[in-house]
């Protein structure tokens, strides 16, 4: 395995690969790797010849009063990580070399990318669109493996793949989970040993929505309000949106029908928390 920093020596290394036809998978993440970064490394390799991963905290994603500083940083831990998983490079670029002093240009997949988290992060989705269009030049990858855990990220690249032709497939990858069902975040470290024991109440919420749609229950505004009652009843943390909506447009429903997502954020303290679950009805 190589950890690469230099765009010179990463386009050296593969520019030969991609002549003879290797496929290439490309995990893209901002370290502080995970059993969530493992598993889309494991498919990755699974079906791949070259599988790289992508280690790059963004500034660009981040707004001015959010964790971009103390996001954490663990390059030996995750290149030990990497390596177990038998990955063959890690791109790992510095902050300057990918955003030079007179960077310029942006990406951003409209309406798509002010709704939820967009709505609450301005900015945020347009930094993550931009460096992934980035990375798909600096790595080409043939295909680019997402974790659905990020539902509303995935969608919206997958908008951005398409709308400007992109020669990548996209596999979204299912949410892993700890035994209790919190979702894996590396931002779950943050979170106080009471908060921690709170969080399971994110996914028990959704499970039971999904118990209560599959009963028969269609109206949108009762699960979400049912799901807000459960986790204000049992947390401290205040909710930034509980939704049910479609999972390709991300309309809101009234009525539970089709391909739905259900989606929600949180806070506790300083923490954001997302998550959410795929029905078809
Ligand atoms: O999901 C993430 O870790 C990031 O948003 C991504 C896709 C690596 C872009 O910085």
């Amino acid at each position: 395995m190589k950890t690469i920093t230099q765009l010179k020596t990463l386009r050296n290394i593969l520019c030969p690969l991609k002549r003879t036809g290797k496929i290439i998978g490309l995990v893209p993440t901002m370290g502080a790797l995970h059993e969530g970064h493992c598993s889309l490394m494991r498919k990755a390799r699974r079906e791949c010849d070259i599988v790289i991963i992508s280690i790059f905290v963004n500034p660009k994603q981040f707004g001015p009063q959010e964790d971009f500083d103390r996001y954490p940083r663990q390059k030996k831990k995750d290149e030990l990580l990497a390596q177990k998983e038998n990955v063959d490079i890690i791109w790992h670029p510095s902050v300057d070399q990918i955003y030079k002093k007179d960077f310029l240009t942006y990406v951003e997949v409209e309406r798509l990318s002010g709704l939820l988290c967009g709505k609450s992060r301005p900015g945020h989705f347009k930094g993550v669109t931009t460096i992934v269009t980035k990375l798909l030049n600096e790595t080409t990858p043939d295909i680019l493996y997402l974790g659905q855990k990020d539902g509303q990220q995935a969608l919206i690249l997958k908008k951005m793949i398409t709308d400007l032709d992109f020669n990548v497939k996209v596999k979204i990858c299912p949410t892993i989970r700890e035994k209790d069902g919190l979702a894996l975040s590396s931002r779950n470290a943050f979170l106080t040993e009471q908060q921690r024991r709170e969080s399971p109440i994110l996914y028990q919420a959704l499970q039971h929505a999904k118990k209560d749609i599959l009963s028969g229950e269609r109206n949108a505004q009762r699960i979400i309000k049912k799901i807000r009652a459960m986790i204000t009843k049992t947390t401290s943390c205040t909710i930034d949106y509980v939704v049910c909506v479609d999972k390709e447009t991300l309309s809101p429903l009234k009525n539970i029908v089709g391909s739905v997502m259900i989606a929600l954020a949180v806070k506790f303290g300083n923490v954001r928390l997302i998550d959410n679950i795929l029905l078809k009805v």
